[in-house]
């Protein structure tokens, strides 16, 4: 017994992997193991042989198997640390920056205006950018020979040869959500509707896509007063200031009486300020909704009247955050993004006071 446990103890100490311990275990303590083998001769021994030997294979065994397991434990240490030592990590490097987005000033313009319009009582409807001329035209009371088409200078889709179905055009407006919304709920009705428009013109205060929002409320006893209050309590909290407008006669196929209205401001070294000054600005176009209009979205005028409005969201963009260029919004130039971008924990919100 003290020469298997000198041979299986030497061999434990020496082993230098799991596959040898294995067949050290299964030499000494398996099913054909030494050890078990003499513990099997017990049975031929005589009760007082068998107690001496019977305790002494037990602790025999015990010590190999005890063994056996420090020493597997030890390997694996020993493997872990050699891991550690190579592919060891330095957790007090400064961590890679990473350039954070910004939002477009446009966006925050437009989440501005959805949550000012929302605290009135407007949902918010969205239509296609790529309209049928109907919607864009003549469901808002431009027929087919009228000079506002040729004046919004339309982008059409091309038709294939032979295609006689009239073309679809990139909305000019957001107008034709009007139209859309009204078949869809009926009357009554409060909403807004942005979203990207399109015209072929391109100078510094005009690109090819740019971003109104309409609004529409009708109802059984809407008036232009209704109209004008919403509009005033619309720029007061959109400025952070009280801001006057003026309402000035005009025409648009969709609405009838039709006003263009204009803000306060003033120009002072070539930077212009709303709310003060005598200067005007003209930011939108409005009007008491046209009875045709209302008939082409199914909406009996005799019953339910109301006023829509159509602003231009990068014009007000370009007022509040004092940006100069229209087609710099456009341009996706990272420095002009970092500059007039906003930090997406840093936005100006309704309920802080929208003005930073
Ligand atoms: N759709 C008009 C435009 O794009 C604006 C407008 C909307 C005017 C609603 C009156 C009523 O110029």
């Amino acid at each position: 017994m003290d020469d298997l446990k000198v041979k299986y103890l030497g061999q434990i100490g020496e082993a230098g992997d799991e596959a040898t311990l294995e067949a050290i275990r299964l030499a000494a303590v398996g099913k054909k193991g030494e050890v078990s083998l003499k513990m099997r001769e017990l049975g031929k021994m005589t009760p007082e042989e068998r107690q001496v030997a019977g305790p002494a294979l037990n602790a025999l065994k015990n010590e190999i198997t005890s063994a056996l397991a420090a020493k597997k434990a030890a390997l694996a240490d020993a493997a872990l640390d050699a891991r550690l030592a190579t592919e060891w990590l330095d957790v007090t490097l400064p961590a890679r920056t990473r350039r954070v987005g910004s939002i477009h000033p446009i966006s925050q313009v437009t989440e501005e205006v959805t949550a000012i319009f929302a605290d009135m009582g407007f949902a918010v409807a969205e239509g296609p950018q790529i309209e049928t001329d109907w919607y864009n035209f003549d469901a808002l009371n431009i027929p087919g020979h009228h000079p506002a088409r040729a004046e919004m200078d339309t982008f059409y889709t091309h038709r294939a040869e032979g295609d006689a179905r009239p073309p679809h055009v990139l909305r000019t407006h957001t107008s034709p959500v009007q139209i859309r919304t009204m078949e869809k709920t009926g009357a009554p009705i409060r909403i807004i509707c942005p979203g990207r428009v399109y015209r072929a013109d391109y100078d510094q205060t005009h690109t090819p896509m740019f971003h109104q929002v309409e609004g529409l409320a009708l109802g059984k006893d809407i008036s232009m007063a209704n109209l004008k209050w919403v509009l005033e309590e619309f720029f007061t909290a959109f400025f952070g200031t009280e801001v006057k407008t003026r309402f000035r006669a005009s025409h648009f196929p969709f609405t009838e009486p039709s006003a263009e209205v204009d803000i306060q401001c003033s120009w002072e070294g070539g930077t212009v300020k709303v709310g003060e000054g005598d200067d005007w600005l003209e930011v939108l176009g409005s009007g008491m909704v046209h009875p045709k209009v209302l008939e082409a979205g199914g909406i009996d005028p005799q019953e339910y009247q109301g006023f829509a409005f159509g602003i231009g969201i990068d014009r007000l963009a370009m007022l509040k955050y004092g940006i100069p260029d229209l087609r710099a919004f456009f341009d996706s130039d990272l420095r002009w993004l970092r500059h007039y971008g906003f930090a997406s924990l840093d936005q100006p919100t309704l309920h802080g006071g929208l003005n930073r």
